[in-house]
């Protein structure tokens, strides 16, 4: 791909009813400017015409190698993409992959393709767990595929349970992460369970209003789904956010206020290999929380007071142990006194953790923001920055310099 050309995706349809899902994909791919053919299997067809795959792809579609003979597409597709993502890979087709078959366009298409693949599985629970398909899914990633988590949740029927197709937006966010860095999601992190918080604490005022914050909770479900991905055991303890899917193999813990968060945070992290606190935490909270929607007419103009809440991080790196790896966030504006870094190297020693992250927030930076950028600052004393990009591009970066520490 010359940096001028749209990156070129392949989407891989199998047969089951996620199909339809595929189409929320396929629509955002291009929507943000990527090419994408779409190569379902035939049995895809079934639960989606090829002609909405057409219309939505401005490609042809086709499932066996036998159209368009003189294009050898079945070697062609594979070898010019710079991304092969399927959506969803049922068991057969992750069966199909892990065995080398190649009696379909799509299972040709794997066979020859030399950029990234990526295949997110949807099924019922129990053949997720069969141990066929665990056997297919382990000989895959050990091949460097990258097969997702699936998530957990209502499946075709009434039934709930492990094997729901990720959330479309999750699905376009990774892989557009692949597409920008192909190593971003190696099975490094098998062994850890981390805990993240996300999210801005609200703090309620009276029945109507609260104290709160901008934070959207991207950038800390960013780094829940990235660690997933990784393999990771990830707990994440989520205050209020804008509207985000759940990250798909992540448990979720809900959090209101800081002192829930606070509560919730003590509660996951004793035992965990790493502690991210990427929350926003309101630093105060009224003293008391009146009961009835205060008026403006009310003779006392400040009728509930502030005090201070805990800190939790610092609690946190007070109450850690056995080689704990905690990492804390920054959003800083330079002032009079500091600047943004200075600000950061300061928060790092105050608060005693591993890691800090400092964003630079502002002039439509950091906060209700897709991208985001900022710098990585070590106790050890090293800083680097973290370029420009999505908010799980960051996590990959943040994750690729946790995980040595966990090591040590
Ligand atoms: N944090 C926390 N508990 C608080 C406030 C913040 O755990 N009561 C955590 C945040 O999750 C973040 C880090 O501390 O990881 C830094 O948050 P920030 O609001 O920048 O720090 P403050 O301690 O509030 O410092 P200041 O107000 O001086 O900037």
């Amino acid at each position: 791909m010359t940096p001028t050309e749209a990156p070129r995706v392949v989407l891989g349809v199998g047969g089951g009813i996620a199909a339809y899902k595929a189409c929320e994909v396929l629509r955002q791919l291009t929507e943000s400017g990527h090419s994408v053919r779409v190569v379902p299997t035939a049995a895809a067809l079934n639960f989606v015409g090829a002609a909405t795959f057409e219309a939505l792809s401005g490609q042809p579609v086709h499932t066996q190698v036998f159209a368009d003979v003189s294009e050898v597409p079945h070697v062609r597709i594979g070898q010019e993409a710079d991304l092969v993502l399927v959506v969803p890979a049922t068991a057969d087709l992750l069966a199909r992959a892990a065995h080398g078959l190649a009696d379909d366009l799509l299972t040709n298409t794997l066979l020859t393709a030399r950029c990234p693949v990526m295949l997110v599985p949807a099924m019922h629970t129990e053949m997720w767990e069969h141990a066929a398909t665990r056997d297919n899914v382990a000989t895959l990633r050990s091949r460097g595929v990258v097969v997702t988590e699936p998530a957990s949740g209502r499946l075709t029927g009434k039934d709930t349970g492990k094997g729901r197709l990720a959330d479309p937006a999750e699905i376009v966010d990774l892989a557009r992460l692949l597409l920008a860095r192909p190593d971003a999601l190696p099975r490094d992190m098998t062994a850890l369970h981390v805990v993240v918080s996300a999210g801005g604490t609200r703090e309620p005022l009276d029945p109507v209003r609260y104290l709160g914050n901008r934070s959207s909770g991207k950038q800390g479900y960013a780094l829940a789904r990235a660690a997933a991905q990784r393999g990771a055991r990830v707990t994440l303890v989520a205050a209020h956010t804008v509207a985000l899917p759940e990250p798909a193999g992540v448990d979720v813990v809900r959090a209101g206020t800081a002192l829930e968060l606070r509560d919730a945070m003590h509660a996951v992290s004793p035992g965990a290999d790493v502690v991210v606190m990427a929350a926003a935490v309101a630093d105060f909270r009224p003293v008391t929380r009146v009961e009835y929607k205060i008026k403006k007419t009310d003779r006392d103009p400040d009728p509930v007071g502030l005090t201070r809440n805990p800190d939790i991080l610092a609690e946190l790196v007070a109450a850690r142990a056995g080689g704990q790896v905690i990492v804390g966030f920054a959003a800083e504006t330079g002032d009079g006194a500091a600047d943004v870094l200075e600000h950061g190297r300061a928060k790092l020693k105050r608060k005693g953790c591993d890691l800090l992250v400092v964003n630079a927030v502002g002039e439509g930076r950091a906060f209700e923001t897709e991208d985001n950028a900022g710098w990585l600052l070590s106790s050890d004393g090293s800083e680097r920055p973290i370029a420009l990009g999505s908010k799980v591009h960051m996590a990959s970066e943040i994750w690729d310099a946790v995980v040595p520490l966990t090591q040590k």
